[in-house]
């Protein structure tokens, strides 16, 4: 008797989320029609994410063509950063790739990635993501219905200003903008500077009419966004990284049917392993395009100037070490080695 019960709860759970499913899935499943994925992000198309997303459009319509039909939106034409977490758990947007700085409202867990000096090149951020660690923390904002599909890299970030900074005493009292994370106002305040969170969207001007003296990014945004024609110094500080984790909506993932689930998933990680490549390209390239434009000087630190930002900057991990787990940042640290 217990069991049959059991099995009554057992399968009426099972309704319930298949019933789910289907009013979630509403016309998007229908059977003639194809299953939109809208990708919604917010940099150029000439950037790592703009190609990964575009190729990852190009391969869907070879494979799945009248199946499923990928439509992607650039430049924060659909949504900002700010808003597409939200919009996708309304079913607005199926897809996104936020930087990892972006989840702050959704996970502590991720701020690791904002941690000044962290990792010391792109290779240790590649073997964190791919260990048991970096992957568990793709599962981060599962309880909050965003379900982490991959990484996908852009790059370490630079210091961009009115004025050469070389050492942190010359970012005092200067207003950078940053990506909405505690970690980095945490991380610009300990070098006496004023952090703005504003989205990326916005940046251009407030470089241009001066509002603002500097921010952080990377190679290939600073050079997308010609934040480099509005900023006469860049400082190759390499202090950061600025990543991405490609999410979706759970009750979206889940309501695909699982041959076509399968199929996208694939298609995904191909597409992501194509835009590592791009990023490693651009990081060089678009440094280098920045430098032979002459409209900025490429400030490159030396290593006593490199280690006052390190000794100014790192104790900011000690403040979030325990949102973050001391554990977690052990691991993050020893994928250096
Ligand atoms: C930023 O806001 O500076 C970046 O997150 C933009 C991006 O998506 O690369």
């Amino acid at each position: 008797m217990r069991r049959k019960g059991m099995f009554r709860k057992v399968t009426s759970a099972f309704a319930a989320l298949a019933f789910s499913a289907a009013v979630f899935a509403g016309p998007a499943f229908a059977a003639d029609d194809p299953i939109v994925i809208k990708f919604s992000h917010v940099v150029a198309e000439n950037t790592p994410k703009g190609q990964m997303a575009n190729k990852f459009k190009d391969m869907i319509k070879e494979r799945l063509d009248g199946k499923v039909k990928v439509e992607v939106f650039p430049n924060s034409q659909l949504f900002g950063d700010n808003k597409v977490l939200e919009a996708m758990l309304l079913g607005d947007v199926q897809l996104a790739a936020p930087s990892l700085s972006k989840f702050e409202r959704y996970t502590k867990s991720l701020q690791i990635y904002d941690l000044p000096f962290l990792f010391k090149d792109m290779a240790a951020v590649e073997r964190f993501q791919q260990s048991a660690d970096g992957q568990k923390l793709l599962h981060a904002t599962s309880d909050r219905g965003l379900i982490g599909l991959g990484y996908l890299h852009n790059g370490l970030k630079q210091l961009s200003a009115s004025e050469p900074l070389r050492v942190p005493q010359d970012a005092a009292g200067k207003k950078f903008r940053i990506m909405s994370s505690d970690v980095l106002a945490a991380q610009f305040q300990a070098v006496d500077a004023v952090p703005l969170k504003k989205p990326f969207s916005e940046v251009f001007t407030l470089l241009q009419t001066k509002a603002i003296d500097g921010q952080e990014n990377t190679w290939s945004n600073i050079y997308s966004k010609k934040f480099f024609e509005v900023q006469p110094y860049i400082t190759e500080s390499n202090h950061g990284v600025l990543d991405y984790m490609v999410v979706t909506s759970k009750e979206f993932w889940l309501g695909l049917p699982v041959d076509i689930r399968n199929e996208v998933k694939a298609t995904l990680d191909e597409a992501i392993k194509f835009g590592n490549d791009v990023a490693d390209q651009k990081a060089k390239a678009d440094r280098q395009r920045i430098i032979d434009s002459g409209r900025s000087e490429v400030i490159e630190l030396t290593d006593a100037e490199r280690s006052q930002w390190v000794e100014v900057m790192k104790p900011v991990w000690k403040e979030f070490e325990e949102d973050i787990g001391p554990d977690l940042i052990d691991a993050a640290y020893n994928s250096n080695m």
